[in-house]
């Protein structure tokens, strides 16, 4: 498994290689098996695998947990590797290498002042509490892009809405990459995994339950009841369990354009932030309309 971790360095690698088919996964490190499956799915579907360990400022708030994100590189090539090496037993001439920049100038240099905005779709869901994340996530994963020019890039669907922003962002600029989501990885529990959980204590825990279960009976009201009787049974659903924890947002939207639901929509997606004491989590059902 190689490592670069300078742009230089990695411009030099990716000049040097003419294959054509490179799956991306774009991550901020501490990697989980959620990462680890876009990992494997890549791997399975190209000859080379780029992944990005970044822990990118610009989509954090001033007061979010930018300082105490885990960076743990050490430990994530070491995953990586042994998951290269388990693959590599099928696949022996492909390739998982690791682009990390340690420089925060090679990512950011001096006096960089581009923007990248995707309204209407982050203006909704994440974006209102969040106000300048997705901006953060566009510009760095527009940088990732166009230096790791990948044929298809891999995307969870935890960060529904994320997903659903890159890839708008690739249609309306013609970018020249496929953008493919990947299943939510859950913990036995039913949490959907992602690098903030550590932050919860087992009480603390226990009490955000409460996250998937609501996305899994609302999945449930979605796919069993008209629109109509479905909003009506879902409001009803929202109202208890807003009273009962603080919630950041329960909402359904069209899982394609994000735009309200009709008796038209192909699809609904059902996305709910929780705040816990010590972490924001996030989950999401999508569900296909039954009654079109
Ligand atoms: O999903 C993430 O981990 C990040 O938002 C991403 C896509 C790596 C950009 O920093």
């Amino acid at each position: 498994m190689k490592i670069f971790k300078t742009l230089r360095e990695f411009n030099d690698f990716r000049v040097s290689i003419n294959k054509e088919d490179i799956g991306f996964v774009p991550t901020m490190g501490n990697l989980h098996k959620g990462h680890i499956s876009l990992i494997e799915h890549s791997f399975l579907n190209n000859s080379i695998t780029v992944v990005s360990i970044f822990v990118n400022p610009t989509q954090f708030g001033p007061n979010e947990d930018f300082a105490i994100y885990p960076r743990t590189l050490y430990k994530d090539c070491e995953e990586i590797h042994g998951l290269e090496m388990k693959l590599q037993r099928k696949d022996p001439e492909k390739e998982i290498i690791v682009f990390s920049p340690d420089s925060m100038n090679d990512v950011y240099p001096e006096g960089f002042s581009t923007k990248i905005i995707v309204s209407g779709v982050t203006d909704k869901l994440c974006g209102v509490k969040r106000p300048n994340h997705f901006e953060g996530v566009t510009i760095v994963v527009y940088k990732l892009f166009s230096l790791v020019n990948p044929k298809i890039a891999y995307f969870g669907k935890k960060d529904y809405q994320q997903f659903i922003v890159i890839k708008k962002m690739v249609r309306d600029l013609s970018l020249p990459v496929e953008i493919e989501s990947c299943p939510i990885i859950r913990a036995e529990d039913g949490l959907a995994l992602s690098s903030r959980n550590q932050y919860l204590t087992p009480p603390e825990r226990e009490k955000a339950l409460i996250l998937p279960k609501t996305i899994n009976a609302s999945n449930y009201l979605f796919s069993k009841n008209s629109l109509k009787v479905a909003l009506e049974k879902f409001n009803s659903l929202k109202a208890d369990v807003m009273s009962k924890g603080k919630w950041e947002y329960l909402e359904v939207y069209d899982a394609e354009s994000l735009e309200p639901v009709t008796e038209k929509t192909i699809s609904f997606l059902i996305a709910g932030a929780y705040q816990s004491t010590a972490a924001r989590l996030i989950d999401n059902t999508v569900v296909k309309n039954n009654y079109v």
